[in-house]
């Protein structure tokens, strides 16, 4: 999981344009950068580490030409290290190449090239591309023909993009990996990813599996397998070159937490009726599901599935959650009925993708219910329901947990046939109620608290179960310290015996029918001595029993969750700061996890 930058267009511009498309990309992988600039000859800068230390290491002059491509890793094949680091070049650097992804066969294929006499330098998958093109090279194809021929001849997912001395043409192609265009009134770009250079240009142009792209200051020509032109459809993208910035705020995940209020309108935008109390997708217009609903997910999108299975139940369709990598065809049935919804943020999750792909061979009916537009979901389901959230920069997900549980809790209702004008104003008053949290929290102070515990364990029954996990996925992720979720019923079943007086209990116990069952294990952690954080709507029948409160608005027992979350988000936040943690970026975790 990577992420590539290209752009052809004003020489003096090709330095500043990768490097800034490297900065949009360090969410995909961070542990080397490196860029590729087509001149008279080819210039290649890389090094192990973040893109600063590439900056740092970049001559002044010099890094200007004709073209170039960039590249930020998170290792598959080999450590992360200068040599492995992208771009890669032929023996000879008469092409380089940065590649997103994972090529299947490249054994086999470094081990022929080498019996041919190719002499590798880096331990990388990657590498195998640049000598496959060499070797076409050397068969007398020219660059394009190349390309092709090297491509077709990978098997795995890959977005690749190329250089080659003296050219203005960047060359790229995609199988599973996303890879997006741009038009810009001064060159055309190429990323992974929009931010890379959404300060630039809004026009994009979404590449498909088996095509091949050539772009050059002037045009953009994209060609299918058998290399027949496609005419490109240009999107515009809605979100601002200030959307990927961090508006002021120490990191990412902060401003992504205030962004909740203002995604969830968005997510809402259009789609309910206050009169009629009805929600309508117009993107699902089409969808005819009986059921059953086979939720496939992964992280934080798991434990929004959960919530939203949950939510589908309540109203008498039968539905399950399964972890995506998990899920398997032929243990599982699943028939044309069966509708597979895919909760995946990036839209690119190796294991989702699997899941909804084997989905997809057995003819069930597939749906994505993703954040970007475009993506490897969106393309390949049958359906797709946009959560509208807007570009998540921190790999901790955040406004895009919320966009989920409110697009499920629509998608329910949806599927429901549902007609409840006291649905419809309780998802309404929903951003309101966010922006109360957030204006009124304590998080901060809990957070300072209980910063240096040994463990947290969080507990919570029925839709508070899966919020229960998501705030341990989140504190763990970022603070790097021992948290665990729990149904609340479980914990006496054995992990109670982990309960001392050194790991605070947070407590998720909002109104409606569970709450006292919660209390009755809040009693048994303190019991052992546990310190406890109570998120709750109801204060004064909590209070008494516990530590600290985190109090919530009453938004009714299937929303109220929705808003406790958003105090765990903040304790993880806090805890997370005051441990100096590296928040956006936690180590060994990336934002798009495209390997299984
Ligand atoms: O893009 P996806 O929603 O498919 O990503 C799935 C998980 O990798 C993701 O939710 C992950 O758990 C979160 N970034 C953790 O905060």
């Amino acid at each position: 999981m990577c992420g590539i930058i290209g752009y052809t267009g004003q020489r003096e511009r090709v330095h500043d344009v990768l490097l800034t498309g490297l900065a949009g990309l360090e969410y995909r992988g961070y542990d080397s950068a490196g860029i590729a600039v087509a001149d008279e000859s080819l210039t290649v800068h890389k090094r192990a580490g973040e893109v600063a230390t590439l900056e740092a290491a970049l001559p002044t002059e010099g890094v200007d030409g004709l073209a170039g491509i960039g590249h930020t890793r998170w290792s598959t094949h080999g450590p992360p290290t200068d040599a492995n680091a992208h771009p890669h070049t032929d023996c000879d650097a008469q092409v380089a190449v940065v590649h997103n992804g994972i090529i299947e066969n490249y054994a086999a294929l470094r081990r022929d090239l080498e019996a041919e006499g190719h002499t590798f330098t880096s331990e990388t998958d990657t590498e195998v591309i640049p000598h496959l093109i060499e070797a076409a090279r050397e068969r007398g194809a020219p660059p394009e023909a190349a390309f092709r021929d090297a491509i077709q001849q990978l098997e795995g997912s890959y977005a690749v993009a190329a250089v080659f001395p003296d050219s203005e043409t960047v060359y790229a192609a995609r199988h599973e990996s996303p890879l997006v265009l741009g038009l810009g009134d001064d060159g055309h770009y190429l990323a992974s990813d929009v931010p890379a250079f959404i300060d630039f240009t809004d026009r994009v142009v979404y590449l498909e599996d088996g095509q091949l792209a050539q772009i050059t200051p002037s045009a953009l020509v994209i060609t299918d397998e058998q290399g027949a032109v496609v005419t490109p459809t240009v999107d515009r993208i809605a979100w601002d070159p200030e959307d990927a910035g961090k508006a002021g705020y120490d990191h990412y995940m902060l401003k992504e937490i205030h962004e909740q209020p203002a995604a969830i309108r968005q997510c809402l935008r259009g789609r309910v009726s206050e009169l009629e109390g009805t929600v309508t997708i117009d993107e699902l217009a089409d969808l005819d599901c009986e059921g059953p609903v086979q939720f496939v997910a992964c992280g934080t999108s798991y434990h929004a599935a959960l919530y939203g299975a949950r939510l589908l139940r309540e109203r008498g369709i039968p539905a399950q959650c399964f972890l995506a990598s998990e899920y398997a065809v032929d243990s599982i049935p699943v028939s044309a009925e069966t509708l597979v919804v895919g909760v995946t943020q990036s839209g690119e999750t190796a294991d989702t993708m699997g899941a909804l792909r084997q989905a997809n061979r057995v003819g069930a009916t597939t749906l994505a219910l993703t954040n970007v537009v475009g993506s490897s979901a969106a393309r390949e389901c049958d359906h797709v329901m946009y959560i509208r959230a807007g570009p998540e920069i921190g790999v901790a997900a955040t406004k895009t947990f919320a966009s989920q549980q409110v697009a499920l809790a629509m998608l329910a209702s949806v599927l429901a046939g549902e007609r409840s004008t006291a649905f419809v104003e309780r998802v309404r008053a929903l951003p309101d109620q966010i922006q109360q949290v957030l204006d009124e929290s304590p998080a901060r102070a809990v957070a300072e608290t209980y910063a240096d515990a040994d463990a947290y364990f969080f507990i919570g029954r029925g839709y508070n179960a899966p919020v229960a996990l998501e705030g341990a996925l989140k504190l763990k992720e970022i603070s790097y310290t021992h948290a665990e979720g729990f149904a609340a019923g479980e914990l006496k079943h054995g992990p109670l015996a982990l309960v001392t007086e050194r790991t605070p209990v947070f407590a998720l116990v909002t109104s409606g029918s569970s709450a006292a069952k919660t209390l009755g294990n809040v009693k048994e952690v303190e019991a052992r001595g546990a310190p406890v954080v109570a998120v709750t709507d109801i204060p004064n029948e909590v209070g008494q029993a516990v530590d600290d409160v985190l109090e919530v608005p009453s938004a009714g027992p299937r929303f109220t969750p929705i808003l406790a979350n958003i105090q765990l988000q903040l304790v993880a936040y806090w805890i997370a700061h005051r441990l100096g943690r590296s928040i956006d970026k936690p180590r060994n975790l990336a934002k798009s996890v495209t390997v299984d």
